[in-house]
């Protein structure tokens, strides 16, 4: 089955949440998920997935450092070709999804589309879109 990896870091759990709809809809469509937050994950395992997904809330109009350290070391360990997606709660200007999504770029990933970006705690509403983009990356790693 192919392996997909959802890497995150979430202050109060919107990112969490929306981390974990990502995973079952990508479950759903049959492909082998690991989550974690991302101080439980070491940047070199990134070898063993064909797709990483990176998320994380905004602070301060940008990513906290530790996760953009975190995606520095991901890019070093070796990104290139993998299928990539970036997502994120914010509050109202929400810069870091889209930072992520160009540093995995940067990397060689293809980001899929959208960089999934929304506000506050997540709705069921979102959360469905959540689940729709884990169901879409999954159908492009069966695809490649
Ligand atoms: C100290 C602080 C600074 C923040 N700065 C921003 C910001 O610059 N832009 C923004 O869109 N949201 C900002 N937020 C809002 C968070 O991104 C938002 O609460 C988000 O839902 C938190 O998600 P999480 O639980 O996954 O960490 C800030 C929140 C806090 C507490």
């Amino acid at each position: 089955m192919p392996k997909l990896a959802i890497v995150y870091l979430s202050t109060q759990g919107h990112t969490k949440m929306m981390a974990e709809a990502i995973a079952e809809g990508a479950e759903e469509r049959h492909v082998d998920v690991d989550i974690d937050n991302f101080y439980e994950w070491d940047p070199n395992e990134a070898a063993q997935y064909d797709a990483i997904a990176v998320g994380s809330s905004t602070f301060y109009y940008t990513m906290l450092d530790p996760i953009a350290k975190f995606i520095d070391k991901l890019v070093e360990a070796g990104v290139d070709g993998k299928i990539g997606a970036a997502f994120g709660s914010y509050g109202w200007s929400g810069e870091a999804p889209v930072q992520i999504a160009d540093k995995l770029r940067n990397g060689g990933m293809e980001v899929i589309d959208p960089v999934l970006r929304i506000q506050h705690k997540p709705t069921e509403k979102d959360l469905f879109e959540c689940n729709r983009l884990g169901k879409d990356l999954a159908e492009k790693m069966k695809h490649r």
